[in-house]
């Protein structure tokens, strides 16, 4: 068994997308911290494999499959979270997708649907299936946004619409829900050590990924776990009193200006190797699944 904290001890918590890339970091730093965690995503994920690496390393955990943007997927992923934990303390909206790079005048109505579903309503049907539940147990919400929510991202602007609106749906809900005891937030990542940002892996192109490196004041990608790292702080009651906040986990790329990654220090340039065994932060969605 691995050495846990507890920082999440005796808290249950769902993290949607939980089988790839950040959402596995997330999924295994949660159940390192003592959470008993529902593993959240679509049937084509590794959501089990994740589930049985969290056991193998002595955590508590089960998984749901199905897709997450239908009101009665929703609700059964949340009861499944009550009859098998007796309750819920926190959502974790992560699931998104990234099917297409391309100019607006190129960009198909196809993967603009596809996000309107994956990544908008997911967080509203979640959220309001969570919702009676988080209020029982005054629990919290944090969701995914974005460097490209807050500033708009060229050749994916609806991608970075998406974000927007996960920006304002959960400033809204934080200002709402805080007369029944529940904490809304928001981590934005910059460019991540997912399948999302690699030529190989995702829709990128060389030319891409070099300027994003090179946008980032730190000169590098993030890792899913510095991500991670972000979620539990926000998720935990260490944040009692942060509300409505947008914690940007970005390198510093949403302020920054011109190629400035080439001159970060190199203490900054390589990646921390972390703590958690990650085996599918490059298995992430980054096609159009039919
Ligand atoms: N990787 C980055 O650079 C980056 C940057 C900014 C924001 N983000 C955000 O972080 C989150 C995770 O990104 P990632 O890079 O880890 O990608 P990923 O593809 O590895 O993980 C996303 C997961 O969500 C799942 N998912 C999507 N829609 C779903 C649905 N309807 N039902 C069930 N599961 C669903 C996918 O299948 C996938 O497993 C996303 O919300 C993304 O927008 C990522």
């Amino acid at each position: 068994m691995k050495e846990m904290g507890n920082r999440l001890e005796g808290k249950v918590a769902i993290v949607t997308g939980g089988g790839s890339g950040i959402g596995e970091a997330i999924c295994k730093k949660f159940a390192s911290e003592g959470a008993r965690v529902i593993v959240a995503g679509f049937p084509e994920d590794p959501v089990e494999e994740v589930l049985k690496e969290i056991q193998k390393n002595g955590g508590t955990a089960i998984h749901f499959t199905g897709d997450l943007s239908t009101e009665a997927n929703a609700k059964r992923c949340v009861d499944l979270a009550v009859s098998q934990y007796g309750k819920l303390d926190i959502l974790i909206n992560n699931a998104g997708v990234f099917p297409e790079v391309n100019l607006l005048q190129d960009y198909s109505e196809e993967a603009f649907e596809y996000m309107l579903k994956n990544n908008i309503k997911t967080a509203f049907v979640m959220s309001k299936a969570a919702l009676p539940e988080l209020h029982k147990t005054k629990g919290n919400i944090v969701s995914a946004g974005s460097e490209a929510g807050v500033i708009g991202i060229a050749q994916n602007t609806p991608y970075g619409g998406t974000k927007g609106f996960i920006h304002a749906f959960m400033r809204g809900l934080a200002v709402e829900q805080a007369q029944f005891g529940v904490r809304c937030n928001i981590v934005g990542p910059g460019p991540i050590d997912t399948a999302w940002t690699h030529e190989s892996t995702g829709p990128m192109d060389s030319k891409m990924v070099k300027t994003m490196k090179q946008a980032t004041p730190m000169g590098r990608r993030g890792t899913p776990e510095e991500v991670a790292n972000v979620y539990l702080f926000l998720a935990s009651d260490e944040a009692s009193y942060v509300t409505g906040a947008t914690y940007m986990v970005d390198g510093g790329i949403t302020l920054a200006k011109g190629p400035v990654g080439e001159e970060a220090d190199s203490s900054m340039k390589s990646q921390p190797a972390g703590q958690l065994d990650l085996e599918h932060s490059k298995e992430g969605h980054t096609s159009i699944r039919k």
